[in-house]
């Protein structure tokens, strides 16, 4: 039996991992899971709750919530790492003040990707450190934001680290992508896929007989973007991710030989974004109003009437693969993920030590990454351009340099001039001083 500490376990999505973990324990037996965070009023807000869940499913696992690293890294066998540093406060500001220039305001993508990219690289060093003192032999899976540049980060800096870079989005479009299909499960698809993390593309969706769906499927998206029909907000409970549904009509008119990631939508339609964006009311006062405030509110529940036998708290689907990349790795299932890895010529005509998310086969020893083969001119275009940025944020990282920084602003697809940019990252730097290195 394994193992598991949460890493920024005050996350509202750590109740629904749990429950995710609790429902796949036959798959993944546990004897122990744990939350850290250095927040300790935040992880409060779900601790209580996270204990009963465990307790009423199988009270032989042991738990424990705790902001002691020493308590939390030692004796696991994984880290689920999902740290958000600065939290919410700062996701707002990343998004709002790219906004007052008339630029994307966004978690991972533009520059405010950048700024959460300065602050994440070290917090998640942090953590890696942690787990290589106390449990050397752990695996590290990290869905860290912002996940490209904290992998560049990890390459660059922990290049023998047992550490694991994913993202569930390209999980959350595979369902989307079965349910256009109408397969049962996005695990009866073969896909290929390439590029970076939040940035790319599926070029093939085969069924277990080896039958070709990617035209279908562009076909469909050309009409309705990733909705069943027209006005199909009956998937999309959100609204953000109702537009985003939509928005991939736009998307894959640029180029109909592949189904795009629909992150593509800030970086070649920024200008829409911005147009449909409230600059004082964004994406994390959305999350603060909703999701955080359903999941804290539902776990003050569970705390007071002492039980979560009618909880609403849903089992976290979109993490399923936490499970399959830690069984594939405790048991050497050789299931193929798409991970976030370093090139090293898998995509042919593309630089060797970009970090870049391809499928990979994963077994006890880690992944071995699947090749590409040559990509086309437009594909590689962006993401070369999107590949010098995350670089260049990780080079201001090390070197503590303005420059790189504002080199990498300029760069950015989402960042029309040099003038916008040094304006937003001055913004930045006054924003980031309890996060950032001098510059
Ligand atoms: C997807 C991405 C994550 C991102 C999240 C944002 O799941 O893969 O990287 O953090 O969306 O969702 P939110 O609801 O917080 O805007
Ligand atoms: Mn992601």
């Amino acid at each position: 039996k394994f193992s598991i500490v949460i890493a920024g376990g005050g996350s509202t999505y750590t109740p629904e991992i749990i429950l995710m973990l609790l429902d796949n324990l036959d798959r993944l037996p546990l004897r122990s899971i744990k939350l850290y965070d250095n927040d300790e009023e935040r992880q409060n807000h779900v601790a209580k709750a996270c204990e009963i869940l465990i307790k009423e499913k199988d009270p032989t696992i042991q738990y424990v919530a705790t902001t002691d690293p020493e308590v939390a890294y030692t004796d696991v066998d994984f880290v689920l790492a999902h740290i958000r540093v600065g939290k919410l406060e700062m996701r707002s500001l990343d998004e709002k003040i790219p906004l007052k220039y008339g630029v994307v305001g966004q978690e991972t993508c533009g520059p405010g990707g950048m700024a959460y990219g300065l602050r994440s690289i070290p917090g998640v060093l942090e953590n890696i450190e942690y787990m290589e003192k106390y449990s050397p032999n752990a695996w590290m899976l990290n869905y860290s934001n912002p996940a490209s540049i904290v992998a560049e980060a990890c390459r660059r800096f922990k290049p023998n680290s047992r550490v694991i870079n994913i993202c569930d989005m390209p999980i959350g479009m595979e369902h989307t992508i079965a349910r256009i299909l109408g397969f049962k499960s996005r695990k009866e698809m073969c896909i290929r896929y390439y590029g970076l993390n939040h940035f790319g593309w599926w070029t093939s969706i085969k069924d277990k007989d080896g039958k070709e769906y990617i035209q279908d499927l562009i076909a469909h998206q050309l009409k309705y973007g990733n909705c069943l029909a027209d006005d199909d907000a009956s998937y999309y409970t959100d609204s953000s991710w109702f537009d985003t549904a939509k928005k991939v009509k736009d998307i894959i008119a640029i180029d109909p030989t592949m189904c795009p990631n629909s992150y593509f939508q800030y970086y070649l339609f920024g200008d829409d974004m911005v147009a449909h964006t409230d600059p004082n009311y964004t994406r994390a006062d959305q999350v603060v109003d909703t999701r955080e405030k359903r999941v804290f509110g539902e776990c003050a529940r569970i705390e007071k009437v002492g039980t979560a036998k009618d909880t609403t708290l849903q089992i976290g689907i979109h993490a399923e693969f936490i499970v399959d990349l830690a069984t594939a790795l405790a048991f050497n299932t050789h299931e193929r993920m798409l991970l976030i890895v370093p090139n090293n010529g898998a995509i042919s005509n593309f630089e060797k030590d970009a970090m870049v998310e391809i499928p990979c086969i994963v077994g006890k020893d880690g992944y071995e990454p699947l090749t590409v083969g040559e990509i086309p001119h437009f594909q590689k275009g962006l993401m070369e351009q999107q590949v010098n940025c995350e670089k260049l944020v990780v080079d201001a990282y090390e070197q503590h340099s303005y420059l790189k920084m504002l080199q990498a602003l300029t760069l950015n697809k989402c960042v029309p001039n040099a003038n916008v940019a040094r304006k937003i990252l001055d913004d930045f730097i006054e924003a980031n001083k309890a996060y950032w290195p001098e510059l």
